[in-house]
């Protein structure tokens, strides 16, 4: 018998006592400080739409910031922005003029995908800090430009909008990968699957005026990199981060079979990455079904299978729950151990192979696959070996387990990529979601479309070559 399966009284009160004391040593909550007005960045946002927005609704109650200019072209985004933001900015529909204000010291990039280079060049041309949405670039010719921009502006801040690298869930998981409690892991999966046949997203929907409807980027080419840029390209990046590296190739198909409204991306694409070590990702993202096999069953939509000889982690980011989004979901985590190795030669042996994080208490092995949510004080598990340390992360997730503890991040990842970013505006840091990030992230959004394009395997190197035709021209 595991103690996995049981819930006798005694363990709840002994366990929740473990808890509640865990729980005491985790500190106060922090007093949010008011600031002095020249002690916060002062920004500017472009593009005021439906990102541009829901990260107003954030933006506002971060004190080491203060929006003073916003810019979109549309005014009814304009004015749902001013109102959003409360901070009585100066509006403007050219954004040129917003770069012009000396008092902008940074600037949010939050416009369709395929204006993000021009405006993040000339936001770094005016010396402006750069926070812009993925994907960092749209074109081949987009990557060059942009790597040698940022080299010309050494000292702005260039970060860019993958949240999940905020994430304490996901950079606990990293370290798990990285410590090897996983063993080897060589496979990821990750899906975002959306039904939007019966629950069509506003975002996604052909609206009048077809291609000339600045409202309908997403879905045109000319504007877009479709379901790879809008959804496989925070994923793509979590594997490239678990697995420390950039794909070597991508191969994959895409189809247009339900949504033929006009549009000219695809409503399916199934693709698959093969990492330098013979690590693969294996991608899925239908627009007809959004069901997900991960956490029960649970959640629907996303999520990321971590693949390991040693264990297999599903984790998703979820959307809050927060103060804007009281009923969002959580990021969540799951761990499943691998049935513990065979054991042939004697007692030794077998004292070798103990699973490493194991007391006793939490081990579910013998063929018993229950999941042991993840919790974020696991990211101190390996300092803290104390018998009463192990026994209140094991009562944590066990309650976790049985539905008795909410599993939740501590900060939403968007509040921490927004602070984050302040941050180093201020002391200079190098942001997690940097230039190198956020360029490896658009570049595989570029090779995964070309991939479907021309149904052939293409290699991450090939992009060197590629957009280099107008510097050919000038020389
Ligand atoms: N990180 C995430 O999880 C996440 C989520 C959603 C969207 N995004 C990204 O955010 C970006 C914006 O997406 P959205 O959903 O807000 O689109 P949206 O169409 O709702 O909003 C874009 C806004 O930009 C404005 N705009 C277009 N060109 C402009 C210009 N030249 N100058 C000023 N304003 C201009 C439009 O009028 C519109 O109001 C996209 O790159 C998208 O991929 C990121």
């Amino acid at each position: 018998m595991t103690q996995d399966n049981d819930l006798t009284r005694r363990d709840f009160v002994m366990a929740a006592g473990a808890v509640t004391a865990a729980a005491a040593t985790a500190g106060a909550p922090a007093i949010q400080k008011v600031r002095a007005a020249n002690d916060q960045v002062q920004y500017g946002i472009i593009g005021t739409g439906s990102r541009g927005t829901y990260l107003m609704k954030h933006l506002k109650d971060i004190e080491t910031g203060r929006c003073i200019a916003i810019c979109d072209i549309q005014e009814d985004n304009l004015k749902k922005g001013f109102d959003t933001i409360g901070s009585k900015p100066k509006v403007f529909k050219d954004y040129h003029e917003l770069l012009a204000l000396k008092d902008v010291e940074a600037v949010f990039v939050l416009t369709p995908l395929f204006v993000h280079y021009p405006l993040t060049r000339d936001a770094l041309d005016a010396g402006k800090h750069v926070f812009c949405e993925k994907c960092l670039v749209f074109k081949p010719n987009e990557v060059h430009a942009l790597r040698a921009d940022a080299a010309r502006h050494p000292k702005q801040v260039l970060q860019t909008g993958l949240q999940r690298r905020y994430s304490y869930f996901y950079q606990t998981v990293k370290q798990m990968v990285d410590k090897g409690i996983l063993g080897d892991v060589h496979h990821i999966h990750a899906q975002w699957h959306r039904n939007m046949i019966n629950k069509p997203s506003a975002l996604w929907t052909m609206k009048p005026g077809g291609e000339s409807n600045i409202n309908n980027w997403r879905i045109y080419r000319s504007m877009s990199g479709g379901l790879a840029a809008e959804l496989t390209s925070h994923q793509v990046d979590v594997s490239d981060w678990m697995f420390g590296s950039a794909p070597e190739f991508v191969m994959g198909l895409g189809s247009l079979d339900t949504l033929r409204d006009g549009r000219d991306v695809w409503d399916n694409i199934q693709l698959i990455y093969k990492y330098p070590k013979n690590q693969k990702l294996t991608y899925s993202s239908v627009s007809t079904n959004s069901f997900c096999p991960c956490f029960n069953g649970s959640r629907a939509e996303m999520a990321e299978t971590i693949m390991g000889t040693d264990g297999t982690i599903e984790i998703t980011v979820g959307d809050g729950p927060n103060n804007y989004e009281p009923r969002g979901n959580p990021c969540i985590a799951w761990w499943y151990r691998e049935p513990p190795k065979t054991v042939t030669v004697g007692a030794a042996a077998a004292k070798k192979n103990e699973p490493f994080v194991a007391g006793a208490t939490m081990v579910a092995a013998g063929g018993n696959v229950r999941p042991i949510p993840i919790m974020t004080s696991d990211l101190d598990f390996a300092k803290d070996d104390s018998f009463f340390g192990r026994e209140a992360r094991f009562a944590r997730r066990w309650l976790t387990a049985k539905g008795i503890l909410a599993q939740e991040e501590a900060k939403n990842p968007v509040d921490t990529e927004l602070r984050s970013f302040f941050q180093n505006c201020r002391d200079g840091g190098t942001p997690r979601a940097n230039l190198e990030i956020g360029m490896n992230d658009a570049i595989a959004v570029i090779l995964s479309n070309l991939a479907m394009d021309e149904g052939r395997k293409v290699h991450f190197d090939e992009i060197e070559k590629m957009g280099l035709e107008p510097e050919k021209k000038r020389t």
